[in-house]
């Protein structure tokens, strides 16, 4: 187990902490996964007693918890919990944290749960006071940056103070099991492999839709988009699981390296190519949830925005694996349903035997949210003695995630498994530095690219599935998407 002595949250006191980084560690904490002696010290610039803190704490933990909350573990939990006020931009802050942690020999970890504007003056001001050195590390959240440059900023300020090994950088959704899962679905199965390329892989879908609209968010949101705030990390990271290599093991290094190899392969889009190959979309007044909802525009009094809500991309990875296979990736808010999901459409088989009866190519749907399942679709013969008694229809082999573990108590939080892995210093299943930068790279392209040709993003109602252009994406290459 480790011996880490601190974990520090800046930002102690915001949206993620409460609902996230305060529940994982309490539900880590109540089964026996955190170091004995952790201290746990939220800090924020708000005044807190020790006592008032461990009360706000708890009122999130209860809420999340729900059924699963135990007055035991909570007890147990809050005595490792401290609160420290103080203003990342005010080095007095830093030597008062200092002292805090004096006693702490055995190393710290520092959560960035600020705006990004605040990572570099917090990681200065922690180097000022020698609190970056080893064995101490860094968790920084998504967004890094708002393009290559800037991400290169961050990366380099922090570069300066901590080694990349105690730099772990979150994307939340290689927390989620469905994501872990697909890993052991494509190597610890001998079956996938040898189909798991472009002789038989005609395209794969990469879908993360939210009923949901910007909740409060719109400041944020507004001046990042959907392309920065889900493309270049989620659906990214979701797409190089999908298309690497079998690593050599599960090293951080040998997984994160196959990764960005493919982030490296993405072709550039060209600017002659943006509108066939993108669609921008922005949500008007519509219905969402069967409840009638503002369209984007009007969530803040009516501000002018060319931001965009949904974004729909048709992106190649060139190698030899997947030279010509169509990856289409897709998300946006206030969408039909919250819905994150892979499809890999296998090809037609190349003669069909059954005149007169439409065969349907298989189909491999994994589905991460809202229930996590595998489906594989085969073609069958129905009992019927029609149509010379080959009558055939597709059927599906589901595999509910669900079921298959009922036993389990209760589905953890994307953010237990990433705060444990930084915990016991295993880098694998955050970014590393070069794969930020690839993705940033070929994002920037599309960005920059739809600045240049004036691009602006397409209303679609709220309730539907974004700009009719979405459609023609897929149709224009004989695809269509699944729902
Ligand atoms: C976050 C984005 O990273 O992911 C949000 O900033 C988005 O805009 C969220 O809503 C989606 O995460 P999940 O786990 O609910 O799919």
């Amino acid at each position: 187990m480790s011996t880490l002595g601190a974990f520090v949250i800046f930002g102690a006191t915001g949206d993620l902490a409460r609902r996230m980084l305060f529940p994982s560690l309490y539900f880590l904490d109540a089964d026996g996964f955190l170091p004995p002696d952790l201290r746990i010290i939220g800090a924020a610039r708000s005044a807190h007693s020790d006592a008032e803190f461990r009360k706000e704490v708890e009122g999130w933990v209860r809420e999340r918890a729900g059924a699963f909350f135990s007055e035991k573990s909570w007890a147990d939990f809050s005595k490792r919990l401290s609160y420290f006020a103080g203003d990342a931009t005010d080095p007095a802050s830093f030597t008062t944290l200092r002292d805090k942690l004096d006693g702490t020999a055995r190393g710290a970890l520092f959560y960035l749960s600020t705006s990004p504007a605040l990572y570099i003056p917090i990681v200065q001001g922690l180097a000022k006071v020698g609190l970056t050195i080893e064995p101490n590390g860094v968790i920084v959240e998504k967004p890094i940056g708002k393009s290559l440059k800037t991400c290169d900023e961050i990366n380099s300020a922090i570069a300066q103070h901590f080694a990349e090994s105690r730099t772990y950088r979150i994307d939340h959704y290689l927390g989620k099991e469905t994501v872990q899962n697909l890993i052991a679905l494509r190597f610890a199965n001998a079956l996938f492999e040898p189909l798991w390329n472009r002789h038989t892989i005609e395209h794969v879908q990469i879908t993360v839709a939210e009923t949901l609209g910007v909740e409060g968010r719109f400041g944020y949101y507004d001046e990042y988009g959907a392309t920065r705030d889900m493309v270049q990390n989620h659906l990214l990271q979701l797409l190089s699981l999908i298309a690497m290599e079998p690593p050599h093991d599960m090293r951080p290094e040998s997984v994160r390296s196959e990764k960005v190899k493919v982030l490296r392969s993405l072709r550039p889009i060209p600017d002659s190519e943006l509108l066939m190959k993108t669609v921008r979309g922005q949500y008007t007044r519509g219905v969402a949830d069967g409840k009638s909802v503002p369209g984007y525009l009007e969530e803040e009094g009516g501000k002018p925005s060319t931001t965009e809500t949904f974004v729909a991309l048709c992106a190649h990875v060139d190698n030899w694996r997947w030279a010509g296979v169509p990856f289409y990736l897709r998300t946006g808010k206030r969408l039909p349903t919250r819905q994150s999901q892979i499809v890999i459409q296998f090809r037609d088989v190349p003669h069909s035997i059954f005149s007169g009866a439409p065969l349907m190519a298989n189909r491999l749907t994994i589905t991460l949210q809202p229930e996590e399942s595998i489906a594989l679709t085969i073609m069958n013969k129905t009992p019927s003695l029609n149509q010379g008694g080959y009558e055939l229809q597709p059927l599906s082999l589901n595999l509910s995630l669900i079921d298959a573990f009922k036993g389990e108590k209760r589905r953890r939080i994307a953010y237990e498994r990433l705060l444990l892995e930084a915990i016991n210093d295993n880098s694998t299943l955050f970014v590393r530095r070069d794969e930020a930068e690839a993705a940033w790279l070929w994002i920037d392209r599309v960005i920059e690219g739809w600045a240049r040709t004036g691009i602006r993003p397409a209303p679609y109602q709220a309730g539907s599935w974004g700009p009719a252009g979405a459609f023609a994406l897929t149709e224009r290459n004989g695809h269509s998407w699944y729902e």
